[in-house]
C-alpha cells in the first residue's frame, strides 16, 4: 500500500473515530442562529480571553448580537491602584464588538462588590472622592461613547434579603441615594445617546427583593434620573418554579422602560429540586431559558432589550468556578447546542 494510501485511510479512521467521539459526547440537538430567529437582541458576556478562542467567537457570532465584558470592564480590572486607569483589555473588547457589527453593553460602572485600592487608597486632600467618581465615570462612558451603547449604570443595588438599599462605599462616601443619582447623572453626561440600566438578581426569586428595586426605579424617576433601562440578572437554578422569571419581567415591563434579562443562566448543580433523570432536568432547564424569551416577547417590542446569556458555554460559566460539574449554559463545553439551545430558539421563533 502506497504513502499515500496509508495516509488516506489513516485519515479515514481517525475522522470517523472523531464523529464516534463526537456522538458519545453530546447527541446533535440543532438550534439555529438564536440572533436569526429573535425579535431582539441575543447577547452574551465576554472576556478577552475568549476572543482568542476560534470555536468561541464562531458560536458567539453565529448567535449573537451583543456582548456584555464580564469583568474587564469593571472598576476591578479598569481602576488602578494609584487611581489611574487602565483600558486594554476593555478596548479589545469594544473593538471586537465593534469590527464585527455587535452591540456593546457596558458592565458595570457602581457596584458595591467592587472597592479597588485607587478610591479606597484616596487622597482626598489632593482630589475629592465626588470629584474622583465624576472623572471615573466620565473617561470610562466617555471613552466608548458611540461604542458601548447602553450601561449597567447601578448593579445590585437593593440589599441581599431585599429589604432597603445595600450599604456600600460609594453610599457611604457619596450618600446612598445620591451616589446613584450621580452615577446617572454623569453617565448621561459622558453619552447622551446611552441606554442607562439599574440591574441587579434574585427579582425572580424574592418578591420583597422586587418590590424594593421597583420602589428605587420610581425614586430615580421621581429625582429626573436619566434611567432608561431595567435588568433582571436571572441566575436562576432549574428547580425555579415555573412562572417566576415571567412575572419578574413583567413586573419591571410595567414601569414601561426596556427590560434586560441580563446575565441568563440556569444552574442544574443548585437546584434542590428532585428530578426523575438528567434528561427531565435538562427540559427543566430549556423551560426556563425559553420562560425568559417568552416573557420579552410579552412586552411591547420598544421594551424588549434583549437577553444576554452569561457563559455561552457551559466551560465559561462562572458557576464552574462553584460548582465545576454544573452545567447551567445552552451550549456544553464543546459548543454542542444542549437541549436547553433548541427550547431557547423555539421560544424565540413564536415571535408575537
Ligand atoms: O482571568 C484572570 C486570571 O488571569 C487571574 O489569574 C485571576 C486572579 O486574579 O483573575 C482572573 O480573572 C477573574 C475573572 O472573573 C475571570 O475568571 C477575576 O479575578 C474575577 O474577579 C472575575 O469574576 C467575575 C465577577 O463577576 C466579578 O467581576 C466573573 O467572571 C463574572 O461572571 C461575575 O459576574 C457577575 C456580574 O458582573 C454581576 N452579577 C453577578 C455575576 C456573577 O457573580
Amino acid at each position: 500500500m502506497s504513502a499515500a494510501s496509508r495516509r488516506a485511510v489513516l485519515g479515514g479512521a481517525l475522522a470517523l473515530a472523531a464523529c464516534e467521539r463526537q456522538a458519545k459526547s453530546a447527541p446533535a440537538v440543532y438550534a439555529p442562529s438564536l440572533k436569526s430567529v429573535a425579535p431582539f437582541p441575543i447577547g452574551t458576556c465576554a472576556q478577552v480571553s475568549h476572543l482568542q478562542q476560534p470555536l468561541w467567537v464562531d458560536l458567539a457570532l453565529r448567535h449573537c448580537n451583543r456582548l456584555t465584558p464580564e469583568w474587564e470592564m469593571k472598576m476591578e480590572y479598569v481602576v488602578q491602584p494609584d487611581g489611574g486607569f487602565l483600558f486594554d483589555r476593555p478596548d479589545r473588547l469594544a473593538d471586537f464588538a465593534r469590527d464585527r457589527g455587535l452591540r456593546l453593553h457596558g458592565h458595570a460602572l457602581v457596584w458595591y462588590a467592587q472597592k479597588p485600592a485607587g478610591f479606597l487608597n484616596l487622597d482626598e486632600r489632593r482630589v475629592s472622592f465626588a470629584r474622583a467618581y465624576d472623572n471615573y465615570i466620565t473617561a470610562l462612558v466617555g471613552r466608548y461613547r458611540g461604542v458601548a451603547a447602553s450601561w449597567d449604570v447601578v448593579n445590585e443595588a437593593i440589599a441581599e434579603d431585599g429589604d432597603g438599599w445595600r450599604d456600600s462605599l460609594w453610599a457611604q462616601k457619596l450618600g446612598p441615594f445620591d451616589h446613584m443619582r450621580r452615577a446617572f447623572d454623569r453617565a448621561r453626561e459622558a453619552d447622551p445617546g446611552a441606554v442607562l440600566f439599574l440591574n441587579d438578581y434574585n427579582l425572580e426569586l424574592m418578591p420583597k427583593k422586587l418590590d424594593s428595586f421597583l420602589r428605587l426605579t420610581e425614586q430615580l424617576l421621581k429625582a429626573g434620573a436619566p434611567l432608561g433601562g431595567l435588568g433582571t440578572q436571572t441566575h436562576v437554578a432549574a428547580d425555579t418554579e415555573a412562572g417566576a422569571i415571567g412575572r419578574a419581567v413583567s413586573a419591571l415591563g410595567q414601569m414601561g422602560l426596556a427590560v434586560h434579562v441580563s446575565e441568563a443562566d440556569v444552574s442544574m448543580t443548585r437546584a434542590q429540586g428532585m428530578f426523575a433523570s438528567r434528561a427531565e432536568r435538562e427540559r427543566a432547564q430549556g423551560r426556563l431559558y425559553a420562560e425568559a424569551a417568552e416573557a420579552l416577547l410579552a412586552l411591547p417590542p420598544a421594551q424588549r432589550f434583549g437577553l444576554t446569556l452569561w457563559g455561552l458555554r457551559d466551560r465559561d460559566s462562572w458557576l464552574r468556578n462553584e460548582n465545576p460539574t454544573d452545567s447551567p449554559a445552552i451550549f456544553d463545553d464543546s459548543g454542542n447546542a444542549k437541549p436547553a439551545a433548541a427550547a431557547l430558539a423555539e421560544a424565540l421563533s413564536r415571535n408575537r
